[in-house]
């Protein structure tokens, strides 16, 4: 098992390029199910665990997957599996997304059912409501979802999402262009991974209006062909390496990143005292000498990130006076708040609100990860603690970001990955 091993208070600088999207390279990978011939090429995929958790998926379904410096190759030309087996499903939520390609392109699909995560419950039954209007019967056994489309093929219909989902609306996307007949989505989510998936799927055939809206209309075509796609950036990675030069007082710029993406939490920077510059590709930030105490809302997009909520609540520990985080996507998000803690954060939780007075002197300590964005916002805080932090169980921490650790180095962190056995 691997730990990061952090030397605190060194300042970031310089200049680091951001991965490909995590969260847009999985659903598009999923969507890349849907063509019956041909090889699908998608470059800037980040070398994750999670993506080579979703290839595997891919091809135990009988998909030919190759990946090679960060371009993944993808033939679905002999999918012949419908099944996608628990033991995947529960390493990662997101394998749930071969649900609707299946069930579009073969009428049938038997998916496990993920269970629950670090924080808290995740239903998919907007995932089964949204399959269902789509003309799928859906049988629950053995914790598995068993989807068949009545008619042999979905047909169109339309769906107001009850909450806002990102992985509701990218399923129904995917189930729905190879329907007969048209699909309406009211209240679909519009994350920029979100807009990629349209742009993906239009890009192979599909024909979908409203996109960057809540509300899209999806005409069902008979076949979709393979394509060339370049993903776009990751805006929580992006989001975390400018909080990692704002805790340490840093100056950096990304590059290969689209700012417009990322604005709310830009704007929040500057609230917090940052200063900010961006052009068509990259963002420089400066910090100030003192950070300001800022609230957030985690909602969903364009408001802030949920996926940041943890790395800003690390980043508040070192401004100056009382924040408030609240988050309303993940109600029970805040595992990461005890560990904060223990490097002398002095964090409260009531339900979804996390409030602290800062800063605080943090100083270094062993803690653990426990799940993605948490390991972030770890890694963060022992950026700033005095003294030596270290981060265990950083295999977390592998699923959503790239050799995080040589990026920060390249900015001026001291850390490093060292291997470690649990049980010593
Ligand atoms: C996606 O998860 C992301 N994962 C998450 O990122 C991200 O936190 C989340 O969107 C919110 O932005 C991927 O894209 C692979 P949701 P998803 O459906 O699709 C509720 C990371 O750190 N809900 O938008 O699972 C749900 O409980 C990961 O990269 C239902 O009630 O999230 C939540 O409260 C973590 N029923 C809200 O909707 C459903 O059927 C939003 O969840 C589905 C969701």
């Amino acid at each position: 098992m691997d730990k990061l091993v952090i030397e605190g208070q060194h300042r970031l600088s310089g200049s680091v390029m951001v991965s490909g999207s995590k969260n847009a390279a999985l659903a598009i990978m999923a969507a890349a199910l849907l063509p019956e011939s041909g090889t699908t090429t998608i470059k800037r995929v980040p070398d994750l665990r999670d993506v080579h958790t979703l290839s595997n998926l891919l091809r135990i379904v009988g998909a030919k997957v190759n990946f090679n410096d960060h371009t993944l190759t993808i033939n679905s030309e002999s999918v012949s599996h419908f099944e996608a087996p628990y033991e995947l499903v529960k390493k990662m939520r997101a394998s749930i997304y071969v649900l609707g390609p299946l069930l579009s392109r073969f009428g049938q699909a038997t998916v496990s059912l993920p269970g629950g995560c670090a924080f808290g419950p995740r239903p998919v039954d907007l995932h089964i409501d949204a399959m269902k209007k789509l003309g799928a019967s859906i049988e629950i056994q053995d914790g598995y979802i068993i989807a068949k489309a009545k008619q042999g093929r979905l047909t169109g219909a339309t769906i107001h999402f009850k909450t806002t989902s990102v992985g509701a609306t990218g399923n129904t996307l995917m189930a729905a262009v190879l329907a007969n007949g048209v699909t309406k989505l009211f209240n679909a989510a519009i994350e920029p991974e979100i807009i990629a998936l349209c742009d993906f799927l239009v890009k192979m055939g599909a024909k979908i209006k409203g996109i960057g809206t809540k509300h899209l209309e999806i005409e069902g075509v008979e076949k979709l062909h393979a394509i060339e796609f370049a993903n776009i950036f990751d805006r929580i990675e992006a989001s975390t390496l400018l909080a990692a030069a704002a805790i340490t007082s840093g100056k950096i710029t990304l590059t290969e990143v689209d700012p417009s993406e990322l604005n709310t939490v830009l704007i929040k920077l500057k609230q917090a005292g940052c200063t900010i510059e961006t052009h068509e590709t990259s963002i420089h930030l400066t910090s100030p000498k003192k950070l300001k105490a800022t609230n957030i809302d985690a909602k969903p997009y364009p408001n802030f990130p949920t996926d940041m909520q943890a790395q800003w609540i690390a980043l508040m520990t070192q401004a100056d006076g009382s924040s408030k985080i609240v988050d309303h996507v993940y109600l029970e998000r805040f595992n990461h708040v005890p560990e904060l803690n223990r490097l002398g954060a002095g964090i409260e939780v009531k339900k979804n609100v996390a409030t602290l007075k800062g800063p605080t002197n943090l100083s270094g300590a062993k803690v653990m990860s426990t799940d993605l964005r948490a390991s972030a916002s770890l890694i963060l805080a022992g950026l700033a603690a005095k003294g030596t932090t270290e981060v265990l169980r950083v295999y977390h921490l592998d699923r959503g970001y790239e050799k995080i650790e040589q990026k920060l180095r390249q900015l001026g962190a001291k850390i490093e990955r060292v291997k470690y056995n649990e049980f010593e």
